[in-house]
């Protein structure tokens, strides 16, 4: 009888938190990288471009990215045909920040070694709740853009 009551009480205690946003543990950010690509530089800076989804319930936020390739990586937003360094980039909940061509991008200035389209090139992305994350991004041709749908 008291054993039955107890085990009632603890289901509806596990109802009831999966009920109200945010008493989950992993109820955060759950980030996921996608279709990154650098363009093969041709001089010592380089860009670089991805999607980074997030199917958690949580915002988050890209400040930051690393490379062995560069001392000086940023991340950019473009706006009317100008460049400009920004602190963060939000990755909202359910959603997903985009870097593409013409648009928000990482920037790779006074590269040490000038990749090649077939290389790899090696990046940890630096999130403001989230732990960091290392991309492999493909070298691909100076004019690669990928394929709309
Ligand atoms: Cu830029």
């Amino acid at each position: 009888m008291i054993r039955r009551g107890t085990s009632f009480a603890a289901a509806v205690a596990v109802s009831a938190c999966l009920a109200l946003a945010g008493c989950s543990a992993d109820d955060g950010p759950k980030l996921s990288v996608s279709g990154a690509f650098m363009p093969q530089p041709v001089d010592d800076m380089a860009a670089g471009f991805l999607t980074v989804e997030n199917s958690g319930g949580t915002a988050d936020r890209l400040t930051s990215v690393t490379s062995d390739i560069a001392d000086d990586v940023t991340i950019h937003e473009s706006k009317n045909q100008r460049m400009r360094e920004v602190t963060s980039f939000d990755i909202p909940a359910d959603g997903a920040l985009a870097l593409e061509r013409g648009g928000n991008h990482i920037m790779f200035m006074a590269l040490k070694q000038r990749p090649e389209q077939g290389d790899k090139v090696a990046i940890e992305l630096h999130f403001e709740k989230s732990d960091p994350i290392t991309v492999e991004i493909p070298v691909k041709e100076t004019t690669y853009r990928p394929q709309q749908h």
